[in-house]
């Protein structure tokens, strides 16, 4: 393995600590219940700790923070881990954005993970919703989300989420689903950097513009939905076909004898991201992490940056109108 393939493993973060790159997502959708530890998620995340996974992406909103924090501790109780080995992420949802609420939500997470830190906190969203009393509705039971909008200010949280660092309740902060204005904002009053910006990223969604500006802002970028959804159909019309049925990502896998999904995690590693493809099957929980022992070639990286037709697949039009809505220059 070349000096390179290694450095990928680990990008540094700007408090001197490192988050490995390959992470192992665990939003499924629909899951409000935890499924305890003989869950499928969790037997995913045990078996991905096994095969050298260390970073773990969840959120309040996914509600799988205690499926993570009960597959962790067994890791680290067959002595397979220690905590410090690991790198977990979790969010700071919609609802909790004004500053009264940061800390009592924070503390809701950590208890759900059962442990005294976490690595990375983020803030899920810049686009707040009203306070609801019941910290499970994550949504209000209506179409039109426009009365609940809350125009809470993002910079009032970030200063919110500095006071957890200053606690060491939480080693790195950061923001998920903000644009380049929005960063800049934090950035000009943030007394803590802003490790890592969270966007959904992949070959049919390059943010180019936000990669570049992260690059020299020294911060990490995190792509989620990596494989766009691996080989669902995608959602909104014109829909481009799933990446393993891509015809330029599929003759670069056989050159390499990898599979499309690999090339596309090797691709995004090579323009310097870290990646949280979600998997609860073990062959490709296996299969994702194993993009170390090949290199993708300027022209290949080329090829594959030429499939960018800006298509998100989150779909975030239930927030357009929102004061703080983040992708106003595009159709969502
Ligand atoms: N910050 C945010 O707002 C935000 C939004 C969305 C997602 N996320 C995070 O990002 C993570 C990943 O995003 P995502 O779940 O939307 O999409 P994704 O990782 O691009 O795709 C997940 C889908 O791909 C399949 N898959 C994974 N590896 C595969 C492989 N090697 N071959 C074939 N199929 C494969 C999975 O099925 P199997 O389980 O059957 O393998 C699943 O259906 C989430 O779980 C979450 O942690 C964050």
């Amino acid at each position: 393995m070349d000096e390179r393939s290694l450095v990928l493993k680990y990008i540094l973060l700007p408090n001197g600590g490192k988050i490995p790159t390959i992470g192992l997502g665990t939003f499924i959708d629909n899951q409000y219940v935890s499924e305890g530890s003989d869950g499928k998620l969790a037997i995913a995340i045990r078996n991905a700790i096994s095969l050298g996974y260390r970073h773990i992406d969840t959120a309040w909103m996914y509600n799988t923070e205690a499926d993570v924090g009960c597959a962790v501790k067994e890791k680290i109780q067959d002595g397979t881990v220690a905590r410090e080995d690991l790198f977990i992420v979790t969010k700071l949802w919609r609802n909790f954005l004004s500053h009264d609420q940061v800390s009592k939500a924070f503390h809701r997470s950590l208890k759900e993970l059962d442990m005294t830190y976490v690595d990375l906190y983020l803030i899920h969203s810049s686009t707040g919703l009203k306070f609801n009393s019941n910290p499970r509705q994550h949504y209000p039971d209506v179409d039109d989300y426009t009365p609940y909008f809350d125009d809470v200010d993002y910079v009032d949280t970030w200063k919110e989420m500095e006071e957890l660092v200053d606690a060491g309740l939480v080693k790195s902060i950061g923001v998920s689903n903000f644009n380049i204005q929005q960063i800049e904002r934090i950035l000009a009053v943030a007394r803590h950097p802003l490790s890592v910006v969270q966007v959904e990223m992949h070959p049919y969604l390059s943010q180019s513009d936000l990669l570049q500006f992260c690059r020299k802002r020294n911060i990490v970028v995190t792509a989620y939905s990596p494989l766009a959804w691996g080989g669902q159909p995608l959602p909104k019309p014109p829909a481009p076909v799933p990446l393993n049925e891509n015809p330029t990502v599929k003759s670069i896998a056989l050159k390499h004898k990898k599979s499309p999904f690999q090339v596309v995690l090797r691709y995004e590693l090579q323009l310097g991201v870290a990646v949280i493809p979600k998997s609860t099957n073990q062959k490709h929980i296996h299969e994702n992490f194993h993009v170390f022992d090949f290199k993708l070639s300027k022209e290949e990286m080329r090829d594959i940056a030429s499939l960018n037709i800006n298509y998100r697949l989150l779909d975030q039009h239930k927030f357009k109108g929102h004061v703080h809505f983040p992708f106003c220059d595009e159709e969502v």
